[in-house]
């Protein structure tokens, strides 16, 4: 039976999805965000041209992909899910913020050993380059204790910036300018990672 409502959607209605996706968040967490920076379809889009250029790079040869947790999960998975080569995937947890928006300096690994990618080509996948810390502190460790074929380094965002350490990325979603950003996997305070987009937080909610 044919319902009440037009089955016409607003062009309004359509453009506030792209924004912000299918589930937009609740005043308390959307209050927070000064600007959105890339909305939910315009990072799927950027995220289709990398996983087909990693695809072209990497078909035939022996991958691993390691996600750096907690930031790069879900861009980890909307990648992998566009790259159909017969890839493994690790994770490796580590830390360098402790709730702040500077980083500390000091990179902390949680777990005990390093994923086994001995041999193999590996693919690091991180939601954000800022300082070069984090990234630098994970190469140096998987060549020096692993011996891998190849490292590189595919971020979402890249800030801007003068790094401590000269990390340079093979894939980078989106260069953008150096300032604190949210959503989409990145948090304050483990807060705003489940945004579906990706947006500055006002500097008084920090
Ligand atoms: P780096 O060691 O300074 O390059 O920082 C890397 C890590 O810090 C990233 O993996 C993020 O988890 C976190 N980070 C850096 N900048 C931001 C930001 O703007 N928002 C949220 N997290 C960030
Ligand atoms: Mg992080």
């Amino acid at each position: 039976m044919v319902g009440w409502e037009s089955p016409v959607v607003s062009e309004k209605a359509l453009d506030f999805k792209r924004r912000v996706g299918e589930h937009p968040p609740e005043p308390d967490m959307d209050e927070d965000i000064e600007e959105i920076l890339f909305h939910a379809a315009a990072i799927q889009a950027r995220i289709d041209e990398l996983a087909a250029r990693i695809t072209e790079d990497y078909r035939g040869k022996e991958l691993t992909v390691v996600a750096v947790l907690t930031g790069a999960l879900m861009f980890t998975a909307d990648l992998l899910r566009r790259i159909p080569l017969p890839l493994k995937l690790d994770c490796i947890s580590v830390a360098s913020y402790h709730g702040g928006t500077e980083t500390t300096g000091e990179v902390k690994f949680s777990q005990l050993s390093l994923p086994d990618i001995e041999g193999r080509h590996v693919l690091i996948v991180d939601d954000i380059l800022d300082s070069g810390l984090t990234l630098d502190a994970i190469t140096a460790r998987f060549r020096k204790e692993r011996h891998p074929l190849s490292v590189r380094i595919c971020v979402l965002l890249s800030k801007q910036k003068p790094r401590r350490r000269p990390i340079d990325p093979h894939y980078v979603g989106f260069e953008i300018e150096d300032e604190f950003v949210v959503g989409y996997g990145l948090d304050y305070d483990e807060r705003y990672r489940n945004l579906p987009f990706l947006g500055v937080l006002k500097p008084d909610s920090t």
